[in-house]
């Protein structure tokens, strides 16, 4: 028993992404790019864009509906929910707020958390937290993005990789021991933030027309720093938590990884000692969806049979911020 309140497992998943399909070739014609580079530099194919009227909400509400479904739970029944996000709909309310009206959910704890891709891993160990402190039996967590509005469509060296989409979780209580999130561990770099970052809109530099005028609305990134960090950090926290758990490369079923680029996925692969086969990767489908890339790979892995009963499954994100985490589940 953890904390005297049993263990806190998935009790459903869903995810939502939009029909629309952006390829690289539709890329190649907007920027000085091509299908080759892209695929061979991240691995990514296509990404799918949200309607210009349809926001993050909008996309964290129908995965909710997804992952509310697949549980068997009734809205009544949830008494937390957290939405991890770093393209709310507006800088407030928060997103949360917004998903809880158009869901029709209870006056229920309802909050955002930015922790960019690493923001559902940072979600899920919240809400695990609070469930075991036994104020709170069932949480709903979302990680969500509409990374296509601080897209800046005239940059190749980020317009490639991104997508919008999103994943949700619910998250219950049990009384059988050591199953479900069974270990965490989150940590934040700020002296590395200005590797990837959104510079304007905030109190640091406000809205204004010169903000608009040069860029600062859209996100920035310097690449091949922020690789170089994801491929020491990822498998750093990832080998710490098997460590931590007294568990080998070989008992894990399948790693979930943050969805940002096969190069790093390969990397992490190669010093985790796990074969590619184990890791579930989606990019190539979806691009980089930040909070949303975990959510919607497990959820694609669970639906298409990858985790079992008795399974161990490794979670393990890095994104702006810099943060990183690595979660590890028991599958119930
Ligand atoms: O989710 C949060 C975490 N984010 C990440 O993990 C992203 C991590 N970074 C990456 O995935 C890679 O650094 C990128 C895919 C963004 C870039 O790949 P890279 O191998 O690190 O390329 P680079 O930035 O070193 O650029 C190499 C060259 C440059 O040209 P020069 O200076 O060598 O002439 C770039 O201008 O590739 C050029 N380049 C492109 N060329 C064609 C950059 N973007 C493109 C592009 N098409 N889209």
């Amino acid at each position: 028993m953890q904390n005297g309140f049993g263990s806190v497992i998935l009790r459903g998943i869903g995810s939502y992404t939009p029909s629309r399909v952006l390829t690289n070739d539709e890329l190649s014609a907007m920027v000085d790019t091509s299908d080759e580079w892209i695929r061979s530099r991240t691995g990514i194919r296509e990404r799918r864009i949200a309607e210009r009227d349809e926001t993050t909400s909008d996309l964290a509400t129908k995965a909710a509906r997804e992952a509310i479904k697949e549980a068997g739970v009734d809205l009544a029944e949830i008494d937390l929910l957290i939405v991890a996000t770093i393209t709310p709909d507006m800088p407030f309310p928060s997103t949360a707020c917004l998903v809880q009206s158009k869901l029709g959910l209870g006056r229920i704890p309802a909050f955002d958390i930015e922790a960019a891709c690493s923001g559902f891993l940072y979600a899920t160990e919240i809400a695990t937290s609070m469930i075991k402190s036994g104020n709170y039996k069932t949480a709903l967590v979302i990680g969500a993005e509409k990374l296509s509005s601080i897209t800046d469509w005239e940059d190749r060296t980020t317009c490639v990789l991104f997508g919008d989409g999103a994943g949700a979780a619910i998250l219950g209580r049990v009384e059988t021991p050591d199953v479900g999130f069974i270990g965490n561990l989150m940590g934040a770099d700020g002296k590395e933030a200005h590797l990837l970052n959104m510079p304007a809109g905030g109190s640091a530099r406000q809205a204004s027309q010169e903000t608009v005028a040069s860029g600062q609305h859209f996100l920035k990134m310097q690449g091949n720093h922020v690789f170089k960090s994801a491929v020491r950090v990822m498998s750093q926290c990832a080998l710490e938590i098997l460590e931590r758990h007294n568990l080998s490369a070989d008992d894990i079923t399948i790693v979930i990884p943050h969805q940002a680029n096969t190069r790093i996925i390969e990397a992490l692969a190669g010093r985790l000692g796990i074969g590619m086969d184990r890791f579930k990767i989606n990019l190539d489908r979806f691009g980089n969806t930040s909070a949303a890339s975990i959510p919607i790979a497990l959820d694609e892995a669970w639906r298409n049979g990858r985790i079992k009963s008795g399974d161990y499954v490794l979670l393990v994100a890095f994104g702006a911020g810099l943060t990183w985490a690595a979660t590890l589940l028991k599958w119930p």
